[in-house]
């Protein structure tokens, strides 16, 4: 099996040709443990309050269906998401300035989720480009599971030209990849937490 490219935050140059070689590349230590651990607590807080809710995979679906699809529960980081979300959304934007000053993408803005997959829940294979849209350019998901082992399962498998990878979702732990790439998210053990977000074009 292949194995991805890895870069850390400070050095994006490493993370653009990563990205341009492979079409995914690790962000290792992104983000850090502090801002993990809020981001952790943010979305528990989410969690405890009932604020998450499960994720649409287009309308008029059973529920049946959906959990067959996608079994995670999300909510969006806004403006009243906390101090964590705008610090992660802020580290988005400046990558995204990066990314477009080396590989021209031509991004323009960026959005952001929590998600938490129960036990047992999974994403079936997908591309992040939406049938009638093609505004999402890069993909970006960052985990907040501690000691993560391999027999969790709850590993991202990434469809790439040359051949099939599998991220285990670890804290410190972000992968970014181009968000037509396919992908899914077996089902773990435990409870999988993370952030996904996606750098934009805008419609047009
Ligand atoms: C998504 C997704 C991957 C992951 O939210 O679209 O593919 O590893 N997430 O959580
Ligand atoms: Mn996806």
């Amino acid at each position: 099996m292949p194995s991805l490219p890895a870069a850390v935050l400070r050095d994006p140059a490493a993370l653009a040709e990563g990205l341009d070689q492979h079409g995914a590349c690790l962000l290792l230590g992104f983000p850090n443990a502090s801002a993990t651990l809020a981001l952790r607590s943010a979305l528990r807080l989410l969690q405890a309050d009932g604020n998450l809710r499960a994720a649409e995979v287009g309308h008029g679906r059973s529920h049946q269906l959906r959990i067959a699809i996608r079994g995670d529960d999300t909510r969006w980081m806004d403006a009243d998401s906390g101090a964590a979300a705008t610090a992660y959304l802020s580290a988005l934007r400046s990558l995204r300035v990066a990314m477009n000053r080396r590989l021209f993408l031509g991004m323009e803005e960026e959005e952001a989720q929590f998600a938490c997959y129960p036990a047992g829940a999974s994403y079936h294979r997908h591309s992040d480009q939406f049938q009638d849209s093609d505004t999402r350019v890069l993909s970006m998901v960052s985990y907040l599971n501690d000691d993560w082992l391999p027999e969790h399962g709850g590993a991202l498998r990434l469809y790439l030209p040359q051949g099939t990878i599998d991220v285990l979702p670890h804290a410190g732990t972000s992968v970014a990849f181009l968000s037509g790439i396919e992908h899914e998210v077996l089902p773990a053990t435990r409870e999988r937490l993370s952030v996904a977000a996606w750098l934009r074009k805008r419609a047009g």
